[in-house]
């Protein structure tokens, strides 16, 4: 599996000849200016971890030029397929098997209404398997003991963090949450693209490296491979 980081929340997954898109906020973060080509990207899967603005931003734009499924919890998915967007619902603790692989809606501890204060359901993240890789992606969430549960049914490869803090778990937290889903390979994201979430580089790779642990802090735009 191939991932891009695209900035913020939002991670290009590519795995064998399917694309897949998770959280898109790119036409408005700043950070993001040049380096993703929005145009580029057409997914055939967005998969969606809850419904706040800074994940769901782009979904539209992109789904009307490409048609991909749009993947998330039964709220979410019911607000795009109202829209006539295709869709596949899921929710907490279910499996599915797509042509690429299977997904897994996996708890988060967090909030999820869309920007116009609708019901987005409750927020989740997904664990996404294929050709024998497992790949974590947390979403937006506290650090929750539920994360343990995950190494007994996934041994992952990597794991994709929140370490941004103040709207969900921060580094120390991130750390802990590497423990409880026992994957030492931790990719971070929403981080640094707003005020409320900047964090010091040098200083969460060198806790995560105390831990024993990798952190990759992928320059938006660039990729990595599991
Ligand atoms: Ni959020
Ligand atoms: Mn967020």
């Amino acid at each position: 599996m191939k991932i891009t980081f695209l900035g913020h929340a939002s991670i290009l997954v590519e795995v064998g000849q399917n694309t897949i898109l998770i959280d898109p906020f790119i036409t408005a973060n700043e950070k993001a200016t040049g380096k993703v080509d929005i145009g580029s990207l057409n997914p055939d899967y967005i998969l969606l971890t809850h419904a706040h603005q800074d994940h769901i931003l782009d979904v539209e734009v992109i789904a009307k030029r490409s048609n991909p499924t749009i993947v998330s919890n039964y709220e979410i998915a019911m607000h795009y397929e109202s829209k006539g967007f295709k869709v596949h619902p899921m929710n907490h603790g279910g499996n599915w098997n797509f042509d690429f692989g299977t997904v897994k809606y996996t708890n988060a501890i967090h909030t999820s209404s869309f920007p116009d204060g609708s019901y987005g359901g409750q927020p989740g993240g997904f664990i996404i398997s294929s050709d024998n890789k497992h790949v974590y992606i947390a979403g937006d969430t506290a650090l929750t003991s539920d994360m343990k549960l995950i190494p007994l049914t996934h041994q992952l490869d990597l794991a994709v963090l929140p370490i941004g803090d103040n709207f969900t778990m921060g580094v120390d937290d991130a750390i802990l949450a590497a423990d409880f889903v026992s994957c030492d390979s931790i990719l971070g994201y929403h981080y640094d693209t707003f005020g409320y979430i900047e964090i010091d580089h040098k200083e969460a790779l060198e806790k995560f490296t105390k831990a024993g642990k990798k952190l990759h802090l992928l320059p938006i735009g660039e990729s990595m491979t599991v």
